[in-house]
Parts: structure tokens; sequence; C-alpha cells
């Protein structure tokens, strides 16, 4: 895993864009993800692309996860913070923008057919995430198998409360979601997880350092080639060689930095 601490939410942002506008300007298909992380790094690729910086004409979008049951129309679902957020702002083919269906009769058919759909597209070259203070990856809660797919889970109780600031209140939060599994996100080419602030740190902590457990789901990024994890100083608080990945970076060799740009 290669560990990029940086100072502001900001640089996070910037860090995180040139990785994604890497592959978006080679037509790679790229993994979105939801939640408030993302939300600057999404900001800064559309400064960029209106720059003429960055293209997703030729690119796919995947996005991890989708509530079950809220229409796509609620400013909530998935379907629409990705849209709104992000892929109406810059060149991607509508069409190539794909979410999760949690409106499905057959919920199980649907995932199944995103498995496909992703296989089909030639598969994920970089999947954004983000970390729940519980650990989790998209959707994937404590207990999810490393090799899941994409499929129905269960929020646990921590998620509903943390998301609960998205809506009126914890009761109106949807407890089903589909997400893709931590099989599906570990066949991406490149895992980029993004994390800020000390409500992380335990988590970013546990999941680097920590033994690799389900307990701890995004401790799956330890089995990936391709690991990339850009937290800010909060973040990184708990990490037991903080200085160790500073030193690391510091030191990464300039052609390494250039490669991204
Ligand atoms: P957040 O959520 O970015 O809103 O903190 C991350 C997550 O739950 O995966």
């Amino acid at each position: 895993m290669e560990i990029i601490i940086v100072d502001s939410e900001a640089e996070v942002a910037n860090i995180a864009s040139d990785y994604l506008a890497y592959y978006a300007n080679k037509g790679g298909n790229l993994g979105v993800a939801t939640g408030s992380t993302p939300l600057a790094t999404y900001r800064e690729l559309i400064r960029r692309h209106r720059a003429g910086e960055v293209t997703f004409k030729d690119c796919s979008f995947f996005a991890l996860d989708e509530y079950v049951g809220l229409p796509i129309e609620h400013e909530q679902s998935y379907y629409h913070v990705i849209h709104n957020e992000f892929s109406d702002h810059v060149d991607v083919d509508p069409a190539r923008v794909h979410i999760p269906d949690g409106l499905a009769d057959d919920i199980g058919a649907a995932c199944e057919d995103y498995e496909r759909k992703i296989i089909e597209a030639g598969g994920i070259d970089i999947q954004l995430l983000g970390i729940g203070t519980n650990g989790h990856v998209g959707f994937n809660e404590p207990s999810s198998s490393f090799s899941s797919l994409t499929r129905i889970k269960t929020l646990h109780p921590q998620t509903v409360l943390d998301n609960a600031r998205f809506f009126d209140s914890a009761d109106d939060v949807p407890y089903h979601v589909v997400t893709q599994g931590l099989g599906t996100i570990s066949r991406a080419g490149h895992l980029l997880l993004l994390a800020t602030g000390t409500a992380k740190a335990h988590a970013i902590a546990a999941s680097i350092e920590g033994p690799l457990s389900v307990s701890m789901p995004a401790s799956v990024l330890q089995l990936h080639p391709r690991a990339t994890v850009v937290i800010d100083q909060a973040a990184a608080s708990e990490l037991k060689n903080k200085e160790y990945y500073e030193f690391t970076y510091a030191h990464k060799p300039q052609w390494q930095k250039d490669m991204w740009k």
C-alpha cells in the first residue's frame, strides 16, 4: 500500500484527482463513490474538466452502492448524488454511468447484472473509496466476505447514525442497500481510498496496520497489489508508522510522482 499523508482536505482532493484524471484521460473505467469525502475531489475534477485538463468521454462510471427502495429522484439516492455532484458536470456519456439498481423487483438478478456490466466494460481501472467509521468500504459492513460480490446488505446501526445527517432523521435512512462486494472492489486495477478527519483515524489505523479481518472490511486493501491511501493528518493520527509513511512519500522518486500527472 502507498500511504500519502497531507495537511488538508484540498490536498487530498488534488492528489486523488491526479490519479483519477490519469485513468480518465486514457479512457479508463472509474469506480465512483458517494458520501462527503469524495465531494472535494469531484469539484476538483469538474474544475480540471472545465479547464480542458481532463476528459471522461471514453470512460464508464460504476457506482459502489445504492439504497434499496429509494426513488432515483430522491436527493439522497446515490443515482441522484453521482449525477448531481459529478457526472452531469463532465463529458461522460450518461448511458455509461452505472448505479446498482435498488428498485429492481428481483434484486438478486439486478446484482448479477451489475457484475456482468462491469466485466463487459472491461473491468474497473480505478476504484475510489471512502471508509466508514466502522471500517466499511462501499456498504460492506463488518462480516462481509473478502470475496463477496454485488448483493443486498443490511446497514450497521452505526452507519445508519453516520448517514442520518443526510436525511431528516435516522428513521428515514433506508437500512437495506445494494453494494459492490469486497471481491468486486478487489478486482479493480487500482484502489484509491480517501479519508479526512479524526472520526476516521481508528478505522484507518486498524485497516492499514491491524490484522486482516472481515471485522474491519477496509483491511482488504492489504491484499491488493495497487492500493493508494490518501489521508489528512487527522485521519492519520492513530497510525503507528506515520513517520515512516511520511518519510517514504517525501522521498518518492520524482518520476514516480510524475507518472500520474
Ligand atoms: P463519508 O462516508 O465520506 O460521508 O464519511 C464514507 C463511507 O461511509 O464510506
